[in-house]
């Protein structure tokens, strides 16, 4: 009897964790920018899931991301509106975290988790240079930094996909087991700054080292790329070097 309801209860685990790692990577193929928003507001069910997930990356990250909803003056730099060309922006996630030397990867793989999680509940994201109000983290300490914005919300179309390099660029994936391979292509769908994919991954047995390029971002992109690896590789078939 103890052992039928043990056999019941690994299914039932093994089931919801292949489901939400499906749901994870029907995320990482439908998730595009998007920067013009539609006026429906981010409320009831889906804006509970969504503070949870920001809560539950806070508590594990030590970051302290904030959600700002129903602020119309967002996104209205020239910059903002004349280069980036957002409209109807009215919500989005300031990043801030304490000032370290890790901070910008953090926030890069932190994000993304709550980008991917906001796609899952129907809503678009556009990560922006743009910064949200002057006044985000007054009532915080000294030394915490307001590291890059995500404009969030319903979008008035679902994006369309980025032109990418060829898988070689990437990685050596001649020969490669299915995992790299996955990892590999997840990354390639990564979001990434000014569309740069500057990054390769070079693998040794069930060893991955990630070799990123040059640029302000490269740190904040890393840390997204290193995320949608994990999300297609698995995270129990390799270690990072
Ligand atoms: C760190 C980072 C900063 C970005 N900053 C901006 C920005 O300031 N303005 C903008 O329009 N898009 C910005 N983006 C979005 C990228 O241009 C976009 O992710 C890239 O072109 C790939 O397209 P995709 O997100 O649709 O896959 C940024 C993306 C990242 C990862």
């Amino acid at each position: 009897m103890i052992f039928s309801v043990l056999v019941f209860c690994a299914c039932v685990l093994y089931l919801y964790k292949y489901d939400s790692t499906m749901e994870l990577n029907e995320a990482i193929q439908n998730r595009h920018s998007v920067r013009q928003y539609t006026s429906q507001k981010i409320e009831g069910d889906v804006l509970s899931a969504l503070q949870d997930e920001i809560d539950r990356i806070n508590l594990e990250s030590g970051l302290h991301i904030r959600l700002v909803t129903n602020d119309p003056k967002a996104f209205t730099s020239l910059l903002a509106k004349n280069i980036s060309k957002f409209k109807g922006v009215q919500n989005y996630l300031a990043i801030i975290g304490p000032e370290s030397d890790d901070l910008d990867e953090k926030a890069g793989y932190y994000g993304e988790q709550i980008v991917l999680r906001a796609q899952e509940l129907g809503l678009n994201t556009c990560w922006a240079l743009t910064a949200g109000k002057k006044d985000i983290k007054k009532d915080l300490e000294k030394g915490y930094k307001n590291v890059i914005s995500i404009a969030i919300g319903y979008g008035e179309t679902q994006g369309i996909p980025h032109k990418s390099k060829p898988i070689e660029h990437f990685a050596d994936v001649d020969g490669a087991p299915e995992w790299f391979v996955n990892g590999v292509k997840s990354a390639m769908l990564a979001p990434t700054g000014m569309n740069k994919q500057d990054f390769r991954f070079e693998r040794d047995g069930d060893k991955v080292h990630l070799v990123s390029g040059k640029g302000k971002l490269r740190r904040i992109d890393e840390g997204i790329v290193r995320y949608h690896f994990e999300c297609g590789a698995g995270k129990e078939n390799f270690v990072w070097d």
